[in-house]
Formats: C-alpha cells, sequence, structure tokens
C-alpha cells in the first residue's frame, strides 16, 4: 500500500486521466468517487450546475481504501459553475472526518476548463 492516495471524482474523464498521470509519478493508490446520481445528458449537466450552485453534496458510494492509512491524500475534482463538483464535496467530507497520521496532508486538485 502506498502512503499516498489520490480520490477524485471524473465525470468526462479529464480528472481521471490527471489522476491516472499523477499516479504514476507518486506511486500512489487511486480511489474513484462513485457518483449515485444519474449525470449524464441535459438533465445531468443541470443537475450539476444545480448542486454547485446551491452547495449542495452527492450521494456517494463507500470508498475501497482506508483513508486513515495515508498520509497524504490528494484530492481530485471538475470545477462545476465556479465550484467544487457536488460528488467530491462528499468525498472531502469522508476525507476530512477520517482519523489521519500526525501531519497528514489533505490536497485539492482542480480541473477547469481548458482556455
Ligand atoms: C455543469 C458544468 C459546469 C462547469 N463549470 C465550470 C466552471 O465554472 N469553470 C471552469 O473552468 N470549468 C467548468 N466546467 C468544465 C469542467 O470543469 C471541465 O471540463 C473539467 O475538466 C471536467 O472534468 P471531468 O472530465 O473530470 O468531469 C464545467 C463543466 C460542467 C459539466
Amino acid at each position: 500500500m502506498s502512503r499516498v492516495l489520490i480520490v477524485y471524482f471524473s465525470r468526462t474523464g479529464a480528472t481521471r486521466r490527471v489522476a491516472a498521470a499523477l499516479a504514476t509519478t507518486l506511486h500512489a493508490d487511486v480511489e474513484e468517487i462513485i457518483d449515485r446520481s444519474d449525470r449524464s445528458g441535459t438533465l445531468g449537466t443541470l443537475r450539476c450546475v444545480l448542486d454547485s450552485v446551491m452547495g449542495r453534496s452527492a450521494s456517494i458510494e463507500p470508498m475501497r481504501h482506508d483513508l486513515s492509512a495515508h498520509h497524504m491524500v490528494v484530492i481530485g475534482t471538475p470545477v462545476w459553475a465556479g465550484r467544487v463538483s457536488a460528488p467530491v464535496r462528499a468525498g472531502a467530507r469522508v476525507a476530512r472526518d477520517a482519523p489521519a497520521p500526525a501531519a497528514a496532508r489533505r490536497i485539492f486538485l482542480h480541473a477547469r476548463r481548458s482556455r
């Protein structure tokens, strides 16, 4: 088991690619946040925007990794309406509440639209 865990959510694959590249570089474990909401299509996009604007978090599946066992947790999220995506809002709460080793670090990565 690595001391570094990358936790991410990705709706369309960009954050997944960044997470995979970082995991290779850091020899890190990877945990994908599984969202229980259907975010496909136009209605799904609308749900993303509404959740973000309202500051709602999503219902997600339990994580497979024990977050308290990792010294560093890197969290990757798409940016939705200028904010952290709803599934990552839920995942970050799990990371925050997990007991962490002394001097543990939690780092956020925000995937934005390319300009
Ligand atoms: C509903 C929605 C809202 C978005 N809002 C923003 C935004 O405010 N700023 C931005 O830079 N990108 C925004 N984006 C673009 C995504 O953050 C960007 O495409 C991201 O790389 C997607 O990551 P993913 O492929 O891992 O889901 C938005 C995308 C969606 C679907």
